[in-house]
């Protein structure tokens, strides 16, 4: 059994693999903020005493320094570091740079200089297909040049880039993955979760921000856990750079509100704001190539429309409906 030290760790996606993880046997170290993340999500985690939990600002390498050293007290050496910390909220960093800037960038840098303090040669990076920016062709691994339109993509181009250099210095292996919407139970953002919360709230009339039209690839989280697992056993290289996406094509926004609206306030009218996309920065439309992950050997089970479906549901119930 390893000692797994996840960043983030009360987040959506950061608390869903400490589960999973220790469900498997493992040890689990987390460290988060909860500027974005609960205390709620570690409910389970909390219960195993193979987790350890630090809260901490790991932008801040002193801090971060201190939680994987304490990580290390508590279970030994750390064997493979996810680095899921974040700003999740795409709007507030384009309002304001100094919030990605810390708070997706620095987050990258605080845990490079405490995995080096502590020996870590492993780590998996939770990055974004907004790194790609806004372009006309299907999304491959490969595709390039990257131009980001939000400062969220800027920075994950940058912690990806940080993250490549330390495989010179101290990493053996760095996984990056470019995750498409994730979405599930315990989501924190996302068109999905604010119309299951703003339908449960407001019922009569949902506004929807855009013309509806946009349409991207959503993934449901246990999907993700699924093909990142399978990647990381999977792959030697010494940098790993995979998209992660669902079956088929991706799923227009009209369809989660419509879906949305069937499952928590049939009846509700939609208003839409207009506009090709729904805010300064965000990617309307974009496909996502999975080649290089089916030649690996891993293939997503459900399509994109499917796991809305799915998580419009299990948000519903996480709402009491
Ligand atoms: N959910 C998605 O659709 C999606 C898509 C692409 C990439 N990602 C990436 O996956 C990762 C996890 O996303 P998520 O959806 O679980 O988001 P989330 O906001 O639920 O989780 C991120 C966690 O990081 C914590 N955090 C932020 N700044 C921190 C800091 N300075 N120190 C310590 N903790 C800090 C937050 O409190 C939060 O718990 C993020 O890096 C995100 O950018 C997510």
């Amino acid at each position: 059994m390893a000692h797994h030290f996840i960043t983030g760790v009360a987040g959506f996606i950061g608390s869903q693999l400490a589960d999973r993880l220790l469900a498997e046997g493992h040890f689990v170290s987390g460290v988060d903020d909860f500027s974005l993340g609960t205390e709620g999500h570690l409910a389970s985690a909390r219960k195993e005493s193979r987790f350890h939990f630090v809260e901490a600002d790991v932008s801040n390498p002193d801090a971060a320094k201190d939680s994987f050293a304490r990580a290390v007290q508590a279970h030994g050496v750390v064997d493979f570091v996810w680095h899921l910390a974040a700003n999740s909220d795409i709007l507030a960093g384009v309002a304001d740079l100094t919030v990605d800037f810390k708070r997706t960038l620095g987050t990258t840098y605080g845990t490079l200089e405490a995995a080096r303090e502590v020996g870590v040669r492993r780590i998996a990076f939770a990055s974004t297909s907004a790194v790609y920016g806004e372009r006309e062709d299907i999304l491959e691994e490969e595709s390039g040049p990257l131009l980001p339109i939000s400062n969220y993509g800027a920075t994950k181009l940058a912690s990806e880039a940080l993250l490549s250099a330390a495989v010179e210095s101290f990493l053996e292996n760095v996984w990056i993955f470019r995750f498409p919407n994730v979405i599930g139970p315990r989501a924190t953002h996302g068109a999905i979760y604010d119309f299951v919360k703003r339908l449960t709230a407001y019922p009569g009339t949902l506004r929807v921000l855009g013309d509806g039209t946009q349409c991207k690839p959503y993934l449901h989280v246990s999907e993700l856990m699924d093909a990142m697992q399978f990647i990381v056993a999977h792959t030697t290289d010494r940098r790993n750079v995979f998209n992660i996406g669902p079956r088929g094509e991706g799923t227009f926004v009209r369809f989660l509100a419509e879906q949305s609206i069937a499952r928590v306030a049939p009846g509700t009218s939609i208003a839409y704001t207009g506009g090709d996309r729904g805010w300064v920065g965000d990617v309307p439309r974009f496909s996502y190539s999975t080649k290089k992950l089916k030649r690996l050997g891993w293939t997503p089970r459900i399509t994109s429309d499917e796991a809305a479906i799915r998580a419009i549901d299990e948000m519903a119930c996480e709402q009491g409906l």
